[in-house]
This record gives C-alpha cells, structure tokens and sequence, in this order.
C-alpha cells in the first residue's frame, strides 16, 4: 500500500481553507524558519489548531511543551492561553530556540512564553525541583528515544485532569513494523508499553494524514488518584 497520496494534501488545503482561513503570523513564522535552514518538521496547520483547541477545551492556563524547534506549535499552544496564562517551552538547539523566540514575539506571545534551552530531561528536572508550576497541557514533540522518560515526567508535572499529546506516535506505520529499520520506533513502542494499563493515564492514539506524513496523535487523560 502507498504510503502517501497527494489527495492528503489537497484535503488538508479544503480544511484550511474552510476552517482556519489566512494566518500572516504562521505564514511568517514558517518562512523565517525556511530561510534559517530549519527542518519542515513543524505539526501541521490543521494540527496546531487542533492543539489549540484541545487546549482551550481543558481550559489550560500552564502549558508544557518538549521540543520547540522553530515555534510554530508553541505559537498555536500560546494563543489558547488566557491573558495570565503561561507556556513552558523546552528546546535542546540555541539556534532553533532563537528562531522560536523571534517567531514568538513578531506574534505578540513573547510575555507567556518561556523557552529553556538544553536537553528536555535536564530543563523538567528543574521545572520538577521549582514545584510551583503545574501544567495542564502538555505536547510532547521532540527526542522519540526519550518517550516514555517525557510521559513521567508529564505525570509528575501536571494536575489531574491535565491532557498529555504525543506527536508522530504511528511513523508510517512503523509502529508496528517488526522489520522497521527507523530507529525513532522503539521509544514509541516503550512509551505505548508504558500506557498499557498505566495506573494513572487513560490513552489512545489517532492515525492522520495530511500535508505531512502518515503519522499519529497520542492523547492521555492523567487521572485524579
Ligand atoms: N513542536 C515543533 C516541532 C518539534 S521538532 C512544531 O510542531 O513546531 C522536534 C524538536 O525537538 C527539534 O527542534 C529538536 O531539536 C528538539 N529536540 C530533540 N531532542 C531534544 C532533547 N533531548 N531535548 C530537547 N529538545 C530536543
Ligand atoms: C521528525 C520529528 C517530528 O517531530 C515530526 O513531526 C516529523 C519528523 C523527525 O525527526 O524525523
Ligand atoms: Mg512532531
């Protein structure tokens, strides 16, 4: 079976077209990445707003997102916030985090927005010692290998309630693959293994196409016990 067809794409055009309309601030951001050289690895546009939706829809007032890149999901994720609200960004590259912040303030998000740059484990281990902050959303978007250290750490760092959302979760159908030879598989699989009968996080995963590859969203409810 084809692993892509060029009708994804034109469907994803009619989504955009019919539900989101024109976005100077994202077309923008988009461009000023290309030209930086940065990878097209950005969630899609129909996928960022269903980020901010998803977002809104908890009523997220502190957002955790792992793996910045350029800053387009996180500009998605910072304008579900309330004029109080706060996204936590967390990017290992200083070139992409500088990339994202000027993205961000030609948005006008820059006083919601933090980005700490450096490896993710390193940054959550600081947001875990400061104690203060518990989130209520959180995107999960960077190192596959890391999933499921990302996933306890989006436990111990949210409030019950709180929604998790893992990105690129099926990889062209790899996930289940067993000659897969894409060496982001396993950690994918460990964090589908730790979701199986997790005692704290109810989950499922939806398959999509589009604009991008065929890959998938991985949502979890973290449960109030
Ligand atoms: N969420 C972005 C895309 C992120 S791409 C968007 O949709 O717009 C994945 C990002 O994770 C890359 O920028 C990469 O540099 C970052 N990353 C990879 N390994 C990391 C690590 N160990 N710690 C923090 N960030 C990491
Ligand atoms: C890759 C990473 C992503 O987060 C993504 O959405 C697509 C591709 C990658 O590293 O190949
Ligand atoms: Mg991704």
């Amino acid at each position: 079976m084809a692993k892509s067809d060029p009708s994804w794409s034109e469907v994803d055009d009619y989504i955009v077209q019919q539900l989101i309309g024109d976005d100077p601030v994202q077309d923008a951001c988009l461009a000023a990445n290309a030209r930086a050289g940065l990878p097209a690895i950005d969630v899609s546009p129909a996928q960022g707003r269903m980020l901010e939706l998803l977002a809104r829809g908890v009523r997220a007032q502190q957002i955790l997102e792992i793996g910045t890149l350029g800053g387009y999901s996180a500009i998605w994720l910072a304008r579900a916030l309330p004029d109080d609200g706060h996204l936590v960004s967390l990017e290992l590259e200083p070139k992409y985090a500088a990339m994202a912040r000027s993205n961000i303030e030609r948005a006008g998000l820059a006083d919601k927005v933090e980005i700490m740059v450096g490896e993710a484990v390193g940054s959550l281990a600081a947001l875990e010692a400061n104690e203060v902050l518990r989130f209520d959303f959180i995107f999960v978007d960077a190192d596959k290998e890391n999933y499921s250290i990302y996933l306890d750490y989006a436990v111990r760092l949210s409030r019950p309630g709180a929604m998790v959302v893992f990105d690129n979760v099926v990889r062209e159908g790899g996930l289940i693959d067993p000659a897969s030879s894409d060496p982001k598989v396993p950690g994918t699989r460990e964090l589908y293994n730790a979701l199986q009968n997790h005692p704290r996080v109810d989950a499922t995963a939806i398959q999509t196409v589009g604009s991008k590859k065929w890959d998938g969203f991985l949502l979890g409810i973290v449960r109030d016990d």
